[in-house]
């Protein structure tokens, strides 16, 4: 059993590392990795399976590590020792991660000491694949990688070159310094610790009948983006979902809604605790005022259809009305205005008549803003002014609204 558990140490920058060994040959590198983050003054852990320990020695990974290795999931049970390291991680490596590790992994598997810690973990997930050529192309990896990375664990590599036998391609491990240098960066400030926050993501739909509805295009990534950051950066995030179209994280809490209505009334009671509400949903704005009870049919309509719709209520505006002191509303502004000083004009215009502390304003198109992975922005405080200007990944964007969040 490990000497130590105690997570990071208070007011120096050394992290709790958990670093998870499989069973592949490049396990032999995992002791570069260790020695790495050692030196780099780190406390680490190594959970290692079984099929780690035929490639390489548990004295060596103990040695280096400077730590007993964990290996057993019916060791240490008085201590609930299947939980307790996951629990005081900052941050889980895991390499190398044979496709087995990352199907487990994907499919929440916990049958072994590795998968209860990653499952009973807040910490962010680095993973370095090591694995053939094939095993790294086959479909069912592909799809658990994907699985992954929508969960937010970081995919290092894997790199191209010389595998085990005489063939190369893509799926060797990359190496260690690589490793730790993707696993410290992505170990964020958790200036968000002890934050409540409500992320709205999607775009709601209204029924016209059982099987049609009034909609939009937003996929649900840009909040998701925001969702995933805020949770790695130490926040309780609960995420209102409309309609998603990717896979919502792992990390946070999660409710359904269709309708604007669902998602008025969810976002109301999840804002009732909430430090800060961020409206990333594109909301319809009018609901059909009444909803056919069977399909519509053109035999009774004839050439024209008239659809009599009544507005929604607009749930940033009512947030801004009601916001408890302190509590911080973001919302988002999704315009098609060309040109960018009439663009940004309509941005004031709206913050103003939103009330809302932050408005978040960028472009949509035919081909711009919906379900692709870039965006780009414009922040606004409540009286118009520019206090941030972003350009590049939905998660990038993310962290820069974040930024601002953190010193409001
Ligand atoms: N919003 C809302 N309730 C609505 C409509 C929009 O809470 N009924 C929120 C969105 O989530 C977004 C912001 O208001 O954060 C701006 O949404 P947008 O669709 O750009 O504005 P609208 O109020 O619909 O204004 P307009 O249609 O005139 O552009």
């Amino acid at each position: 059993m490990s000497a130590r558990l105690g997570g990071s140490q208070p007011g120096t920058n050394q992290l709790n590392i958990v670093v998870g060994i499989t069973g592949g040959i490049a396990a032999y590198k995992a002791v570069g990795v260790i020695r790495a983050l050692i030196l780099a003054g780190h406390d680490v852990h190594v959970v290692a399976t079984d099929a780690a320990l035929r490639f390489v020695g548990k004295p060596t990974l103990e040695a280096i590590s400077r730590n007993t290795v964990d290996t057993d999931l019916y060791e240490g049970v008085a201590q609930v020792r299947h939980v307790a390291i996951g629990q005081a991680a900052d941050l889980i490596v895991i390499a190398p991660a044979t496709a087995n590790t990352i199907a487990k992994l994907a499919a929440g598997l916990a049958d072994d000491l590795l998968g209860n810690t990653v499952l009973a973990s807040k910490a962010p997930v680095v993973i370095a694949p090591a694995m053939h050529t094939e095993m790294w192309q086959n479909p069912a990896t592909v799809a658990n990688i994907m699985t992954l990375r929508s969960r937010g664990v970081t995919v290092v590599g894997p790199g191209v070159g010389q595998l085990t036998g005489t063939d190369s391609g893509p799926g060797r491990m990359v190496e260690p310094d690589e490793i730790v240098s993707a696993a410290l960066a992505v170990r964020r400030p958790q200036d968000f610790e002890g934050r409540r926050i409500v992320v709205t993501a999607g775009g709601t739909r209204e029924a016209l009948d059982p099987v049609r509805y009034i909609g939009n295009r937003s996929s649900g990534k840009q909040g998701i983006a925001i969702a995933l950051a805020a949770a790695a950066r130490g926040a309780d995030v609960t995420l209102v979902g409309a309609n998603l179209e990717v896979a919502a994280p792992a990390s946070v809490h999660v409710q359904h809604v269709v309708t604007t209505l669902e998602l008025a009334d969810a976002v109301d009671a999840a804002s009732q605790n909430a430090d800060i509400v961020i409206m990333a949903a594109a909301v319809a704005d009018y609901r059909p005022e009444s909803i056919a009870e069977s399909k519509i049919k053109k035999e009774t309509q004839g050439d024209r259809l008239s659809l009599e719709l009544v507005k929604n209520p607009d749930i940033l505006t009512g947030l801004a009305r009601s916001r408890r002191p302190g509590q911080i509303i973001v919302g988002f502004a999704a315009e098609t205005e060309p040109d960018d000083a009439a663009l940004l004009e309509l941005g004031r215009a709206k913050v103003q008549r939103k009330g809302s502390d932050y408005l978040l304003v960028n472009r949509v198109g035919w081909n711009e803003g919906f379900a692709t992975d870039g965006n780009s922005v414009v922040m606004l405080d409540g009286r118009g002014d520019i206090v941030m200007e972003a350009s590049g990944s939905k998660s990038a964007v993310a962290d820069k609204l974040l930024d601002v969040l953190a010193r409001a």
